[in-house]
């Protein structure tokens, strides 16, 4: 063992959940500084190990912090008179088209600050937090002008340097059409390309670029468009596709070597071929799904065949999913979905890293790993699928800091 002046420290008589798989035997994980140093069984921990490293905690659960790799945490208002006018048989798109939806909170999100919208989004993190996520991807898209949108990014920068937790931003200006740009479309789809991207590049604001590919959303057309602009400014892209209809949007995001395609209800086979060539993450919005009371199911067994990594995430938003628990999300992929529980465990961790770019260095635990880990109050990891109940986190490490508990 080589001589350091960071810490060591221990947890022994694991449960382990490592991201890929369940282990049989006990399980031990030192970690020095913020990274995991070991992961082996306890059988063969060694004793320099044992001697020299501060013991955290014995027995448990332990997974990967939790990875919630789409969410639109930031935005202002809310809208439950949508919910009400939606149980009433109004539809989602319907609203939409009446100038509701995304456009109601993008009055909301236009008319307040910076300090207004951490504020508020603040209260939604910690309540991700408390489920056990490390890492968390927040999208802009209800602003729709360069300054609204840059506010937005801003914003989620902020409270990745306010609190334990990694934040990778995603620009998502193709998310509706501004009121002011109606029958404009392309004119729209200009200023995204010549205008936010290259400024939301250029201030470092944004991780990846999004685009809402649907007939409420933007054409094929226009989302190639924008997935040029952001290939030019060397930023990797996702797409909100076939959430209500097969437009295609999933294997244009694939050609252009997307993180992920998100949603997805609609995608068809030459779709999941596509993304699987490319390596494209299909990540599962059982939240959206279910508030929608959606009928149609991604197709599982497609993905599967082809080997498409599958993630899950919460979609966390004012209209579509107001969910803000992960947790949930995994018992949702399964009862909605079909989804293994331990696929859907993957889904929130080595292949949420990966829908995010971050295959490398989260999502995981194994030595090299940035430690983010959670211990849970139960006897399986597939509890955390299985049963839905807040309050079982019992410590939340976040780069090798415990944060809760
Ligand atoms: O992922 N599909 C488009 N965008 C969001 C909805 C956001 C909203 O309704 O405010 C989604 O479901
Ligand atoms: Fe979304």
């Amino acid at each position: 063992m080589q001589a350091t002046n960071k810490p060591l420290r221990l947890w022994t008589d694991l449960t382990l959940f490592d991201g890929v798989r369940i282990h049989a035997q006990p399980m031990a994980v030192v970690v020095e500084g913020e990274r995991i140093a070991w992961v082996g069984p306890m059988s063969a921990l060694s004793s320099a190990h044992q001697a020299s490293a501060e013991r955290v905690r014995a027995g448990g659960v332990m997974t990967p912090g939790l990875i919630d790799c789409h969410t639109h945490l930031v935005f202002g208002g809310d809208r439950a008179d949508e919910f009400a006018q939606r149980l009433e048989g109004v539809s989602y798109a319907d609203i939409a088209a009446n100038g509701g939806g995304i456009l109601s909170t993008v009055k909301a999100t236009c008319a307040a600050s910076e300090d207004d919208l951490c504020a508020s989004a603040q209260g939604r993190l910690n309540a991700l937090m408390a489920d056990g996520v490390t890492t968390i991807e927040i999208k802009s898209g209800y602003g729709l002008t360069v300054n609204d949108e840059l506010k937005m990014l801003r914003v989620a920068r902020r409270l990745a340097e306010q609190n334990p937790v990694h934040i990778r931003t995603t620009l998502l200006g193709a998310h509706a059409l501004p009121p002011e740009y109606v029958g404009q479309a392309d004119a729209y789809v200009d200023l995204i390309c010549n205008e936010m991207i290259p400024r939301a590049a250029a201030e470092g604001l944004a991780d990846a670029v999004d685009v809402f590919c649907e007939g409420i959303g933007f054409s094929i057309t226009q989302c190639e468009r924008v997935f040029q602009a952001a290939q030019q400014h060397g930023l990797p892209v996702k797409a909100h596709a076939e959430q209500l209809s097969n437009l295609g949007g999933s294997a244009l995001a694939a050609r252009y070597q997307a993180l992920s395609a998100d949603h997805i209800e609609w995608l068809d086979e030459a779709g999941v071929e596509a993304m699987a060539k490319a390596g494209t993450v299909a990540t599962l919005l059982p939240g959206a799904f279910f508030t929608l009371r959606d009928t149609r199911v991604p197709p599982i067994d497609l993905l599967r065949q082809y080997g498409v990594p599958i993630a899950v995430a919460t979609d966390g938003n004012p209209g579509s999913s107001p969910i803000f628990q992960l947790t949930l999300m995994l018992n949702m992929a399964c009862t909605l979905f079909r989804l293994t529980p331990l696929e859907a465990l993957q889904g929130v961790t080595k292949h949420a890293a990966r829908a995010l770019g971050m295959a490398d260095h989260a999502g995981l635990i194994t030595a090299g790993q940035t430690a983010d880990f959670c211990l849970w109050n139960m006897r399986s990891p597939l509890e955390l699928a299985s049963t839905v109940q807040p309050g079982r986190l019992q410590q939340r490490v976040f780069s090798g800091v415990p944060t809760h508990g």
